[in-house]
This record gives C-alpha cells, structure tokens and sequence, in this order.
C-alpha cells in the first residue's frame, strides 16, 4: 500500500485513508468513480506559494479552469484568492461563491460580446487583451454601456515554457497574445481612449513548467516593455506572470517556489507595481484523486498484459488519452499476498483504444479492486464530458474526519433534459 503525504494519504489500522477518512469508507458512501479531494492539500498548497511571495506586493489569482467546483472556489476564497477565468460562465461560478469581481482577471484569446457585456456589469477588475480586434471590442461596449473597462496587454514573449505542445502558450506559433511591437500600440491606443483604462500588463507561457528559467526570461521581456511603457508616460499598476507551476505527477521536481519567489524579488527590485500570478495545477493537482472499482480483468489476446476494465474512464480523466500523462495508481484493497503483481492497463469502458488511465503498471489486483488515480485535482473533472452518455462522476471534499459531497453523480435524467424530442 502507497502511503504518499504529497496527497495526504496514509495508513490506518490497515486502511488507505485520504486526510482522516478510509478511501473504501467514501467508496462505499458515494459510490464510484468519485473524485476525492483533500482541503488540507488544498490549503497547504494554496499558503506555501503565498509563503513564497509573500516578500513581494503579490496576488494570487486562482485559475478557475483546474477545478471549478463552487466549494473548491469558496475554500480558496476563502484563503484570499483572487480569480482567473476564461469564460462567462466561470465568471459566474465565481459570482456564485460570493467572489468580488474586481479581484477577477479575465484572460482568453475569444471573448464574446455577451461575456465582455456581463464582466463589464458586474465590474471585472482586468481584462487580459489578446488582439488588436478584442480591445476594439471591449471599448465599444464599454462606450455602449458608458463604463470604463479596465484592460492589460496578454505579451507573447516567443519563450519556450520545454513543456508538452499542447499546453504550451509563449511561442510565436501559439495563438495567445501579441509581440512587445503590437502591444505597445495597442497600449498606446488605450492610453488615448477616454474609455479603456490600463491597469497592467500580462503573460502566460504554459502549464506543467519544470523550472523557472524559461517565466524569468518571460519576465526580463515584460519588463522591458514595462520600462519602454514607462518612457511613454503609461505606468501600470500591475505585472500578471500567469501560472503554469509544475508539479510532481510521476518522479518530475516540482517547481521550487521559494526560489522562484526569491528570483522574481530580484529581479523586481524596488518596482511598486503589484505582481499577480494565476496558478490552477499547483494548487490543486495533487489534492484530488479519482477513485474507480474494476469491473473485470482480461488478458491481451497477445498475452503481453492484463486489461482492468474500471468504472471510470476518458470521459472522466481525459488527460493520460490527450496529452500522455503519467498519473500514479494506488490499489486501495491489495487483494491477498497471493496474487502476484503484474503488468497491468487500467482502461475504461468506453468504445476507444485511447480510453486509458494508465498504461503498463506492476499491480496485484483482482475482481474487486478499488483504484485510486492519484494526482486528479486538476484539470480532471473540469475535462469531463458526457461521452458514451456517461454520467460525470460524483466529487467529495475530505476535511479532517468531514467528508461532504460537493457534486452529486449525474443521472441519466440530467443528460436527457437538454434535449428536444423530435
Ligand atoms: N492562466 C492562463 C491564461 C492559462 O491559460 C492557464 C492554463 C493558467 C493560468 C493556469 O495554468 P496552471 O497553473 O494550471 O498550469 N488541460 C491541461 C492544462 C491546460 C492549461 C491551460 N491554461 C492539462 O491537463 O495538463
């Protein structure tokens, strides 16, 4: 049995527990698959990287894409955090826990006229610009609207995050933001609008980053342009360096944040803007876990391995099929001594050789096997969809000894509703 502190799950009387509570124990309550999360995770998380900037005149934005669920929201609320989001619809979410929308930045390449009108009414506190089409956009319906709208350039500093290509965000060739030229003209024509008024700057290069070298030298071009901006007279309240905080899934280093903290006060010096960073995977990756029961075991026709087909799949944890990633697994009820390990694909039901959970891991497991998929807090859930006209699964918050289900499985009747019959 793994016992793994980096997820708050140890050993008791001969129970996997997550914090004080048995993974079989919430199984059984709320049955399978169920994403698991541990708020203590959550907290430690969330105040080792306020710990870390805490030198500095710094805000911590929570990214609301990670993991959206209102009670995860409330609890990082709760601690301080502001919000980063890309749609109207996590704006929403965040109005719901009680969230105050000038302490909300809202980032993303394609923002629609219905998404700029409701952040300009509730009163957002930044929009990250990414294009020259969208900051005409946002001051036309803040001009209709008589508001001022509240803006920072989204740079595009062309630096290489060494991360997987599709969650990579700094290069030339990405579709986010604009060069240093392109943004100081569009700084330029928002310093002129009697509409648009400039708070910031901002910059996002990619998630799962390893090591801070590639957000430094994203951060010696903001500041260049932050100085040339200056030489124009336009001054910013603050520099946003997004998120993209690594993690340690499988043997990774996790970004050492203290360092990082220690380098950005260097090289900040004695700047008075405020430093705001938008972390969703740091804070929330290794506090959840997808708990699955097999359903059964087969062997490949080739003999090679052993198929345990789980409950969960795909449609739950999109990201070992999307991106290959490495997630631990962890046998909740090791079946007796003897049952011998073997290879193992943890697979799901649905109809795709691409619905796997992981791939090639020693295990002993038989028929009644409960898996943990570790390291699923973020960008697990909020990937799941509704393919195979699957339910999403339910979620459960562990605090201490409490156990509260924060999102209740979906039935099928919640699928049909949508739809209209003939
Ligand atoms: N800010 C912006 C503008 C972003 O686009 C993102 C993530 C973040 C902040 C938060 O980045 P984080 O701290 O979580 O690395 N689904 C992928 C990750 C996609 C990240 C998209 N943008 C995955 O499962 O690995």
């Amino acid at each position: 049995m793994t016992c793994d502190p980096r997820h708050a799950l140890s050993e008791k009387d001969g129970a996997l527990c997550i914090e004080q509570v048995p993974l079989n124990q919430i199984a059984s309550q709320f049955g399978t698959p169920c994403y698991v999360y541990s708020a203590a995770t959550l907290r430690t998380q969330y105040q080792q990287l306020a710990q870390a900037l805490s030198p500095m005149n710094a805000r911590i934005h929570y990214s609301v894409k990670a993991n959206s669920n209102l009670s995860i929201l409330a609890l990082f609320k709760d601690l301080g955090a502001g919000f980063d989001i890309v749609s109207g619809g996590e704006l929403s979410r965040v109005l719901t826990v009680g969230g105050d929308p000038a302490d909300v930045i809202f980032s993303g390449v394609g923002k629609s006229v219905e998404e700029i009108d409701l952040a300009l009414k509730v009163g957002i506190g930044c929009f990250n610009v990414e294009s020259h089409g969208e900051l005409s956009r946002i001051e036309a319906r803040a001009q209709l609207a008589q508001v001022r709208a509240p803006v920072s350039i989204r740079v595009n500093p062309n630096v290489d995050a060494k991360t997987h290509p599709y969650i990579s965000t700094g290069l030339k060739s990405n579709k986010f933001g604009v060069d240093a030229a392109s943004a100081l003209t569009l700084y330029g024509h928002a310093a002129s609008s009697r509409t648009l008024y400039i708070t910031g700057v901002d910059c996002h290069i990619g998630s799962q980053i390893a090591d801070d070298g590639p957000l430094l030298e994203a951060l010696d071009s903001i500041l260049e342009l932050v100085d040339s901006l200056e030489e124009r007279g336009i001054s910013l309240e603050h520099i946003n360096l997004g998120g993209g905080f690594g993690v340690r899934y499988q043997d990774e280093v996790a970004m050492d944040l203290d360092a990082y903290g220690a380098r950005l006060q260097q090289r900040l010096g004695s700047r008075s803007n405020l430093l705001c960073v938008e972390p969703g995977r740091s804070l929330t990756a290794n506090a959840g876990l997808l708990l699955t029961q097999v359903e059964y075991l087969k062997t490949a026709q080739d003999g090679s391995k052993g198929f345990a087909v789980v409950d969960a799949a795909m449609n739950d944890l999109l990201r070992p099929s999307l991106y290959q990633a490495w997630h631990d697994v962890v046998v909740v009820n090791p079946p007796d001594k003897t049952t011998l390990a073997q290879t193992w694909d943890i697979v799901g039901p649905i109809c795709e050789s691409s619905d796997f959970l992981a791939k090639d891991r020693q295990l002993s497991l038989d028929e009644e096997s409960l898996i943990a998929i570790l390291s699923s807090g973020a960008y697990g859930m909020s990937l799941a969809s509704n393919y195979n006209t699957r339910g999403r699964a339910a979620e459960v918050l562990v605090d201490g000894t409490e156990v509260k289900c924060i999102r209740r499985r979906e039935t099928i009747q919640d699928q049909l509703r949508f739809e209209l019959p003939l």
